[in-house]
C-alpha cells in the first residue's frame, strides 16, 4: 500500500479538501439546473451544467493527483437546498468567489511552497477556470434581477468546456487553445 510522503501530508489534505468542495459544487449546480428549467431559465440552466461538468473534470484531476501522492480519494456529498434560481445563482457565484480569492490561492501558495508541480497544475488550472464562473454566473444575475428573460438566460445555450482544465465560455471558437492549459479548441465539450 502506498504511503503520503511526510512533505506532501498537507497538499493531500488540501486536494481531499478541494476534491470535496468540487464534488458538491458538481452536485449543487446540477440540481440548480433542474430547478432552473423549471422556472423558465433554460440559459441559465445550460450555465449550471456547463459549470457542473467543469467542476466533475477539476474533481477528477485533484483525484488523480491525491493517488499519485499515495492519498486515498474520498469525500462526502452534503445536503443541497434548493431555493429560487436566482438565489442558487448568488450561493454558486459565492462559492466561486470564495474559491478564487481564499481556497486556491491558499492551496496554490502551499503546494509551490513544496514544489509539488502536479498539485500546482491541477490547483491553477481549478482557479483560473472558476474565474469564468464567477463572471457568467455575474452575468446571469444581473440579468435576472433585470427580469430579462429573453436575453440568453431565458433560452438554452451552448456552452464549451475545456476537457483538461475546465475552462468555460459561451463564445464558440473563442482561441484556437484553451488560454489557461494550452488544451486543442477541437477537443471543448459543448455543453447546453
Ligand atoms: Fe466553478
Ligand atoms: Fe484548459
Amino acid at each position: 500500500m502506498s504511503e503520503i510522503a511526510t512533505e506532501n501530508a498537507v497538499t493531500v489534505k488540501n486536494l481531499l479538501a478541494a476534491l470535496e468542495g468540487e464534488s458538491n459544487a458538481n452536485a449543487k449546480y446540477n440540481a440548480f439546473a433542474t430547478k432552473a428549467d423549471a422556472d423558465g431559465f433554460h440559459g441559465a440552466a445550460s450555465l449550471f451544467r456547463a459549470a457542473a461538468r467543469a467542476e466533475q473534470i477539476h474533481a477528477g484531476n485533484h483525484a488523480r493527483v491525491i493517488v499519485q501522492l499515495g492519498g486515498q480519494v474520498a469525500f462526502a456529498i452534503h445536503e443541497i437546498a434548493i431555493k429560487s434560481t436566482l438565489e442558487n445563482l448568488k450561493t454558486a457565484l459565492a462559492g466561486e468567489q470564495y474559491e478564487i480569492s481564499t481556497m486556491y490561492p491558499e492551496f496554490l501558495a502551499e503546494a509551490t511552497a513544496h514544489n509539488n508541480t502536479a498539485a500546482i497544475r491541477t490547483f491553477h488550472g481549478a482557479l483560473e477556470a472558476e474565474k469564468t464562473h464567477a463572471r457568467l454566473y455575474s452575468e446571469a444575475i444581473a440579468l435576472v434581477e433585470a427580469g430579462k428573460k429573453d436575453a440568453w438566460i431565458g433560452k438554452t445555450k451552448e456552452f464549451f468546456v475545456c476537457p483538461v482544465c475546465g475552462y468555460t465560455t459561451e463564445t464558440p471558437n473563442e482561441h484556437e487553445r484553451c488560454p489557461i492549459c494550452n488544451a486543442p479548441w477541437s477537443r471543448f465539450e459543448v455543453i447546453k
